[in-house]
């Protein structure tokens, strides 16, 4: 694993936990971490749990006893360090944006396609595809349960660039996060809203905005925010479904708010984070004088990856979806499918946030999204 910060610890909770609830075909082993400070990486190799501790990824790659690498940098270095690794032979997992821009995202995927014809497997962590309530919801799409799709509706807020005095870090630069709020959380709700779907958004209308311009350094100077704050657009997919998006990291009081709701003809499914168990689900076709939202409580054994956990009722939270992200990645390289979301998905993600960037830039003109 390269990076050991947020992501390298909910990854590392999810390569501890997965084989150990889950009856996997291979046996993770956490064999290697990597960071850039000998000191601070092998306090965390300890915490976390891996065997062995390096300071540059490349040495990392070049290891024996290292068959896949998850990237859990910025995006600044994951085109780098996933072709690369790729080129040697490892599979791959890198979290979300895929790249920072549709070029180095489309280079990652020429880079996994060549991979998979060695048998090599490389996927991309949007997570949230794994809460067992999402995966059941797009369960019933494809099994038609809500028909043809209309609408979808989805919202992803957090509150943390509320202060304007929260100060800089490269979440909050172009050169190291690509984009701001867009890439960070409208990407996850991008993926969602298509994969629920089960089809991709054709064109976007959008506007961004960055509220405060200049934030704090630690030197005690001041640094120019060069991303977005915030980014709201529509979108229409390629059926005639219309869609809605709406991400910002300065809407007070949403600590992680995804949200999202889908209508079709015969019926709507609604999901809250916040309430991660649940699934709200109205059916069209019942009569109407009972006919309403019901709650879903997606704690059962039939529902995805539920059989393996706690009995009905208990619950799971924001940490299995990482779990769940390590069993699936296992298992398609155990049998060498194909895995979802492959490195093509987040290509079309970023193909999606590059049209947003576009047509925010040209007074919100409708612009196509290339397929
Ligand atoms: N799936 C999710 O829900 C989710 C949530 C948060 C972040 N992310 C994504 O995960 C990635 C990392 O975000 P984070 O929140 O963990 O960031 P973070 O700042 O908490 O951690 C980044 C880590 O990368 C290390 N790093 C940076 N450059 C490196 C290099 N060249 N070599 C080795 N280590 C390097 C840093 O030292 C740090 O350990 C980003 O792509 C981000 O968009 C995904």
């Amino acid at each position: 694993m390269v990076g050991y910060a947020f992501m390298g610890a909910a990854h590392s909770q999810g390569w501890r936990t997965a084989g150990r609830v889950f009856d996997l075909p291979l046996r993770p082993a956490m064999n290697a971490v990597c960071g850039r400070d000998a000191t601070a990486v092998r306090a965390a190799a300890r915490k976390l749990g891996w065997a062995a501790a390096e300071t540059d990824w490349r040495q990392l790659i070049a290891r024996d006893d290292v068959q896949l690498v998850d990237i859990c940098t910025p995006g600044d270095s994951h085109a780098e360090i996933a072709v690369a690794a790729l080129e040697a032979g490892k599979h791959v997992l890198c979290e979300k944006p895929l790249a920072n821009s549709v070029a180095e995202a489309q280079a990652m995927v020429r880079a996994a396609e060549a991979a998979l014809t060695r048998g090599q497997i490389a996927m991309v962590g949007f997570n949230y595809r794994r809460t067992p309530a999402l995966a059941l919801a797009r369960r019933m799409v494809a099994a038609g349960r809500i028909g043809t799709l209309r609408h979808v509706r989805a919202t992803y807020l957090q509150d943390w660039l509320v202060d304007p005095t929260a100060p800089m870090g490269w979440r909050l630069r172009r050169e190291h996060a690509g984009s701001g709020a867009l890439g960070d959380l409208g990407a996850h709700i991008v993926d969602l809203a298509q994969h629920l779907a089960g089809e991709r958004l054709t064109g976007v209308s959008a506007v961004t905005a960055t509220f405060v311009a200049e934030r704090p350094l630690s030197d005690g100077g001041r640094g120019r925010v060069t991303v977005d704050d915030a980014a709201l657009f529509t979108g229409r997919f390629a059926s005639g479904a219309l869609a809605s998006f709406e991400t910002s990291r300065a809407a007070a009081g949403r600590k992680n708010s995804l949200r999202i709701e889908l209508n079709g003809e015969r019926g709507s499914l609604a999901f809250d984070l916040e309430r991660l168990n649940e699934l709200s689900f109205h059916d069209q076709t019942e009569p109407a004088d009972a006919a309403g939202f019901r709650r879903i409580l997606v704690t059962e054994p039939d529902h995805p990856y539920l059989k393996a956990w706690w009995p009905p009722g208990h619950g799971l939270g924001y940490e299995h979806t990482f779990v769940h992200q390590a069993r699936d990645l296992v298992q398609a390289i155990a049998t060498g499918a194909p895995p979802e979301p492959s490195f093509a998905d987040g290509l079309q993600v970023q193909r999606v946030l590059a049209a947003v960037e576009e047509s925010a830039a040209k007074n919100s003109v409708h612009t196509p999204v290339p397929a």
